[in-house]
């Protein structure tokens, strides 16, 4: 089942999002969260910084873990993923750096990186709550379409759809062919599973996650092997459905 949300405007889907966070977070204090980067997330994990700094949740004991990341970016760039996660939201809160997960896309070892990823969230007992984005072309993290639903972290060779998307983040031109990510088998084993979409680039991938059924063209579609999922979108979406 996918409890499904339609807010009036960015902010409001912002607001249920960050709320429900908090509302878990409090529930579970010592878990593993998993945040996406993307720009759709933005408003909600800083309303969440706002929520820690004014006591409303604690975030101290809580481990996190990156969801993907550029392969070869360099972590200072404006458009790494870790960048964005320490510029939107670590930066503001009380947490130390233990407690966070990061992938090094530099290391000549990428499968050793996937190594580390899958053992700290099992070392966790999996992620409590993930909350992901939608890729225009439905992908979740970086796994794209035609990703099995049962891969754990893994090497990717990013769509070209991904890649001319992805020229957003940066502030100069940048090319990426590989990213790493958590697989949709640790992302949609989380006890809670939460994606939000916004804006009318998002119509084909909402479209189909909405037809009801999970098909590997659509990694964000492998919602419905969940029990119970959460799919939040705004108005200005919705009416391009
Ligand atoms: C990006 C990231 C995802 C993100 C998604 C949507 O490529 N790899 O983690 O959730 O695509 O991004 P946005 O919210 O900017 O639309």
């Amino acid at each position: 089942m996918i409890n499904y949300y339609v807010e009036k405007e960015y902010e409001s889907l912002s607001k249920r999002t960050a709320q429900l966070l908090i509302d878990e977070i409090n529930k579970k204090p010592a878990g593993l969260f998993c945040f996406a980067g993307g720009d759709t997330p933005v408003k909600t994990l800083e309303l969440l910084a706002a929520a820690e700094q004014a006591g409303k949740v604690d975030l101290s004991q809580a481990s996190f873990i990156q969801l993907d990341e550029w392969v070869n970016i360099d972590p200072n760039n404006h458009g790494s993923c870790r960048n964005y996660l320490q510029r939107t939201l670590f930066d503001s809160i009380r947490t130390s750096e233990e407690n966070i997960h990061f992938f090094n896309p530099n290391s000549i070892d990428l499968a050793e990186e996937c190594w580390l990823a899958n053992a700290f969230i099992e070392k966790k007992g999996g992620l409590s709550l993930a909350l992901l984005g939608i890729g225009v072309n439905g992908h979740l993290g970086f796994n794209e379409p035609g990703t099995p639903f049962d891969v754990n972290t893994h090497v990717v060779t990013l769509s070209e759809s991904t890649k001319k998307v992805g020229e957003k983040y940066f502030e100069k031109t940048s090319f990426f062919e590989r990213g790493i990510t958590l697989g949709l088998a640790q992302i949609l084993a989380a006890e809670m599973l939460i994606v939000i979409a916004s804006g009318s680039t998002k119509t084909n991938a909402v479209q189909t996650v909405l037809k009801g059924s999970p098909r590997e063209d659509c990694p964000a579609s492998g919602m419905w092997l969940r029990e119970e999922s959460t799919l939040i979108i705004d108005r200005s979406l919705a009416e391009t459905l």
